[in-house]
């Protein structure tokens, strides 16, 4: 099995303990269906790898905009992580869900003058500056406030993580954060000394998703230490905080690599620990920012078989009740995943098709090349393995198709987190 959650028992598929066909049957499809325990376990493992480590008050902070929902961030805050949080609407929902706000992170590339003055009013504990006008704007507006406000430089160090393009951010052409290489993060260091109302705590990269390689982050640590010291040389100034982002990669499928988090997360502490005492700095406290490794394997995605198209000496299609609206990573970057038929889910007859959604749209692929049960018909479960990611945070209401909801599993019992959306809610700002 593709993960300890993942059972199969007399031909039908368990995820964390319960049937999924009588989820199905229970709350409808396509259904979103979270793990609890998972989410905790995968936290954990973050918390106990970075508690341990040499680097004093070091911590993970989940990346939410893997999966945003009020239930998440009362898990989150109970595990004692940290939240990365984007816009308005991840804060709002955190705030409202009762997150500790002081260990907020507000992230992104164009925070609007109206975005800093709600962030503030929040009570974000970091934003994590990503260029020159930022700076500007939230010295401005925290000084209208009377706020002296936490930051932290989001910078880039030059670091190509060998993942897909569309998440590499760490490169030195990236649209997010300041080059180290041609020397304009030392130019945003020296304006941020310039600030008042501004409190330079430390230093963040992301260097991009899907990371594998054990090395990629003593790389990017190298890179953000080198420029730590390079701050204190010339500015006189230690900053305490080594944000290094998130980014480890989950198993989608089963021959797909691996990294194993918490040797990795060891490694890199220590690495950063003996760097630190070369350069004749303390230790910084570490931030990691993990989304994916936190969520996907807690999440898979039930549908509902509509029809089955056999297309003689061509292909075979199968179209569930659901689509690129509730999962677009397929038709996005071509990812894959595993996938199950829930209510047969052992078979010795097979067929291969395409699994695909309702949208009016060819490209609504949620993945290729899928082996089915031959009998397989209109009315069986489909089961999509390690959705929890990067899903729901991602989905849309193209075709003005509602999004399903999501119910939250845990130790045999369950309860709907997120509800379904209704026709109802699809024309409510419809004037
Ligand atoms: N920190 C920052 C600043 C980020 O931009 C991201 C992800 C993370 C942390 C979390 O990275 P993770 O641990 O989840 O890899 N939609 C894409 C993924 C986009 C990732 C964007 N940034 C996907 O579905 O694969």
């Amino acid at each position: 099995m593709l993960y300890d959650n993942i059972a199969v028992k007399d031909g039908r598929l368990f995820f964390a303990g319960s049937d999924t066909v009588k989820l199905a049957e229970k709350y409808g499809t396509p259904l979103y269906l979270m793990d609890e325990q998972k989410i905790r376990q995968n936290c954990r493992a973050y918390r106990t790898a970075l508690e341990s480590c040499a680097c004093p008050g070091s911590y993970a902070v989940y990346a939410s905009k893997a999966c945003s929902f009020a239930g998440i961030y009362k898990i989150i805050a109970e595990e004692g992580l940290g939240a990365d949080v984007v816009s308005p609407g991840e804060i709002f929902t955190a705030k409202k869900a009762g997150f500790p706000m002081e260990r907020a992170y507000f992230q992104g590339n164009n925070k609007t003058d109206g975005d800093i003055a709600f962030a503030i009013d929040c009570g974000v504990g970091y934003f994590v500056c990503d260029n020159f006008e930022e700076i500007d704007a939230l010295d401005r507006i925290a000084g209208e406030k009377g706020v002296k406000q936490k930051i932290l430089l989001r910078v880039t160090p030059g670091i190509d993580p060998h993942t897909y393009d569309e998440v590499s951010t760490g490169k030195v052409d990236s649209k997010f954060g300041i080059a180290i290489e041609t020397g304009q993060a030392l130019e945003a260091v020296r304006l941020i000394m310039q600030k008042n109302n501004l409190v330079f705590e430390g230093i963040h990269c992301h260097v991009g998703s899907m990371v594998f390689d054990s090395d990629v982050f003593l790389r990017a640590a190298d890179v953000m230490l080198g420029f730590v010291a390079e701050v204190k040389k010339v500015f006189d100034y230690q900053l305490k905080t080594l944000d290094l982002g998130g980014g480890y990669g989950v198993k989608y499928y089963q021959d797909q690599g691996e990294i194993d988090i918490p040797a990795n997360i060891r490694q890199v502490a220590a690495h950063v620990a003996a760097r630190s005492e070369d350069l004749g700095m303390p230790a910084p406290s570490l931030r990691l920012e993990p989304g994916r490794s936190i969520v996907a394997d807690a999440g898979i995605t039930l549908y509902t078989v509509g029809s089955v198209k056999k297309i003689t000496g061509y292909k075979n299609y199968v179209s569930v009740d659901g689509g690129m609206t509730d999962n677009p990573r397929y038709a996005l970057y071509g990812s894959r995943y595993t996938v199950y038929t829930a209510n047969k889910a052992v078979f010795s007859d097979g067929i291969t098709a395409d699994l695909v959604g309702r949208c009016c749209e060819s490209g609504d692929i949620i993945q290729p090349g899928v082996k089915f049960p031959a009998d397989i018909g209109r009315g069986d479960t489909v089961a999509v393995l390690t959705t929890g990611a990067y899903n729901y945070s991602m989905a849309s209401n193209y075709n003005r198709i509602p999004r399903p909801p999501i119910v939250i599993l845990n130790r045999g019992g369950e309860r709907i987190a997120v509800k379904r959306e209704t026709l109802e809610d699809l024309v409510m700002n419809d004037l």
